[in-house]
């Protein structure tokens, strides 16, 4: 087993932690909680918090980190564009930069492609057949032109997307001057975006896996169990075992000190083994998938979003 601070080196030379990230999405009722999880995740060796302007989390990692001793140096903060704020880019990037109190951010990403119309105070506006109120009024190309401005204050180590997929991705790089860093996907061996995988390889962007345990789905998946029987360790340790093997960045959530020292002991699985962990892919989502009834993803159809060449297959 192994818990050692891997990097990954990102297209600008920027290095990120591989293994050793730490979500930080809370449900509005559990936020006063977060400072103690987060700096709890410090002390047990995380060096990458994930966080979104949207979680409300900012001032409570920004507090861990401080609270943590940890030069900030050592640790890699990434926080999100909200949906509703592409036409916002500068003025929300500050907004989070002093909620984080860190001094710079090591990497911004836009969270989704989709932009919401912005109405203050209400982050998620619906129409009245209670879908998303999307906006065309400005687009993803637009705001990545105002992320790259970004990169000339020093403020930002990197940026990136987030759920992008080979379609946004395409459309993205018509006016983009930098390409991102990272696409931060939902990203398991129920889900393994092996196509997206090759693609941003070819690009040289890093991919970064949320949701990457795919929950109990994937934890009580008989063969994920059986390995884990193999190889003394827990279900969820196999799981980012696999991640590790593909050099996949993850930044798994626990707030619970136990969990998160096992998270980051990874066994060494055979080439035998991680292979048929490759072959659980079905293309099943699990944390955002298309609305039941809509068939959207927060505002999007599949195929806008580029999610539909990949369809679950269960
Ligand atoms: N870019 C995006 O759109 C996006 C979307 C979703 C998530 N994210 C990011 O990714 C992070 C992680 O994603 P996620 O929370 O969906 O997935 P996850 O980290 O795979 O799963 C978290 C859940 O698993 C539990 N858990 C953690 N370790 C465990 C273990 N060893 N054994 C059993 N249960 C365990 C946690 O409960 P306990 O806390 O009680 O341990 C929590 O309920 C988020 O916090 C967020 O930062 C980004």
């Amino acid at each position: 087993m192994t818990s050692s601070i891997r990097k990954v080196k990102l297209n600008n030379g920027v290095e990120i932690p591989i293994i050793v990230g730490s979500g930080s999405y809370a449900p509005p009722e559990t936020r006063d909680k977060v400072k103690d999880w987060i700096l709890s995740a410090l002390k047990n060796g995380y060096r990458h918090i994930d966080t979104a302007y949207i979680y409300g989390t900012e001032k409570a990692v920004g507090e861990a980190i401080k609270a943590s001793g940890i030069p900030r140096e050592e640790i890699f903060v990434t926080t999100k564009l909200p949906w509703n704020h592409q036409d916002r880019v500068a003025e929300s990037f500050n907004t989070s930069l002093e909620a984080l109190g860190t001094g710079y951010i090591d990497l911004y990403l836009i969270h989704w492609p989709q932009a919401i119309v912005f109405e203050e105070g209400n982050p998620l506006p619906r129409n009245p057949d209670g879908s998303f109120k999307t906006t065309d009024k400005v687009n993803f190309n637009d705001a990545w032109a105002e992320m790259e401005k970004l990169l000339q204050t020093g403020k930002v180590r990197a940026i990136g997307v987030s759920n992008f997929s080979i379609k946004t991705l395409e459309k993205l790089s018509m006016t983009a001057k930098v390409t991102p860093a990272v696409n931060q996907v939902e990203l398991h061996p129920y889900l393994a975006q092996n196509e997206l995988r090759d693609y941003c390889a070819k690009k040289g962007i890093a991919l970064t896996a949320y949701t990457p345990s795919g929950y109990s789905v994937v934890r009580d998946d008989p063969l994920i169990v059986s390995l884990a029987e193999k190889y003394k360790a827990t279900p969820t340790q196999i799981i980012f075992a696999w991640h590790l093997s593909r050099n996949t960045i993850i930044v798994p959530k626990s707030e619970n000190s136990e969990r998160q020292k096992e998270n980051i002991t990874i066994p060494a699985l055979s080439e035998e083994d991680l292979g048929k962990i490759w072959g659980l892919d079905r293309g099943q989502r699990i944390c955002n998938k298309a609305h039941p009834t809509t068939g959207q993803v927060f505002g999007w159809t599949l195929e806008q979003l580029g999610w539909e060449t990949y369809p679950p297959k269960l």
